[in-house]
């Protein structure tokens, strides 16, 4: 394993709720790769306390913001700066919430409020961080700005409902700010498209070990696992990957371009 890929570099990273969660595998990561970081979640997040804990593992602070809010993120910028003493080389997205799927509702009878919330929070969230971002120059040239997508964007993934929409909402915001920002300080934006896993935002899902089993299957390599994404996306904080921007990248063990694999035909061969 290289080292110190994120030496010298300064960011932001959201999304951290417990262990499972990718943005605490990526925390853990930047830290071992020589980045200095704040860790920041919604308030009602933070009540659960295991985030502190990590920000003590990382030698940090935790900052509370609603991703929805732009004041939220104007005091957390604010203060990420004046803590960490500079602009910013990296901004971690891993934010999602469907009010939709956690009561069970189908694609057909969708409550609309609860669907704005999920666009909201899901979604619009990231270009909020962007747009204020830009506004309050805090990002530092050559830039990298992540956020985490699901492959539901493209293919149809029933039980996914309104998150499916919110998917390809942000991997487009990832493509709109991405020109903008390449063009105004040369800023990268992509989405990961990661494997189904096991957090608390992807078990939420309905039927979900049905299908991470299924991805596994038909995955060539089997699912990426949180680790995985974590270092992944640190190459995509590094300066190795400079000039890639603008795209869904997918993080998928070749979930998303195989047809078929034997294992899964195996399992149709005698119906
Ligand atoms: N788990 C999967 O199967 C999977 C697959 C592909 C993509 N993703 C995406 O990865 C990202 C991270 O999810 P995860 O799987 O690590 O689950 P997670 O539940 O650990 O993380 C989701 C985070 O979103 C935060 N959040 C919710 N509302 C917020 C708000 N208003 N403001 C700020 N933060 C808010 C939660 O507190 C939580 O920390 C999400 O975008 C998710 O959709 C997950």
């Amino acid at each position: 394993m290289p080292d110190n890929l994120l030496k010298g570099k300064l960011g932001i990273i959201t999304g951290a709720l417990d262990e499972n969660s990718i943005a605490w595998k990526t925390a853990l990561k930047a830290k071992e790769q020589g980045a200095r970081f704040v860790l920041t979640n919604a308030p009602i997040a933070m009540r659960m306390g295991a985030i502190n804990d990590l920000a003590k593992e990382c030698d940090t602070i935790v900052i509370p913001a609603d991703a929805t809010s732009t004041e939220d993120i104007e005091k957390l910028y604010a203060e990420a700066k004046e803590y960490l003493g500079g602009n910013f080389d990296f901004i971690l997205h891993s934010i999602g919430m469907s009010p939709n799927i956690r009561k069970g509702r189908s694609y057909g009878d969708l409550n609309y409020d609860w669907a704005m919330k999920s666009y909201d929070v899901s979604a619009v969230s990231f270009h909020k961080m962007m747009q204020v971002a830009e506004q309050k120059d805090v990002m530092n040239e050559w830039g990298s700005i992540v956020g985490l997508s699901y492959i539901a964007a493209q293919q149809v993934f029933p039980f996914y409902t309104d998150m499916a929409d919110a998917k390809a909402l942000l991997e487009s915001i990832a493509r709109g700010y991405g020109y903008r920002f390449g063009k105004l300080k040369k800023v990268r934006v992509n989405t990961i498209s990661q494997s189904p896993t096991k957090t608390t935002a992807g078990t939420g899902i309905g039927g979900f070990d049905s299908f991470y089993n299924f991805a596994d299957a038909l995955s060539p390599l089997g699912n990426a696992s949180a680790e995985a994404c974590a270092e992944y996306i640190v190459t995509m904080f590094s300066d190795y990957t400079r000039l890639v921007t603008m795209q869904n990248l997918f993080h998928d063990g070749g979930y998303s371009f195989t047809g078929v694999s034997e294992e899964i035909m195996e399992k149709f061969k005698d119906l």
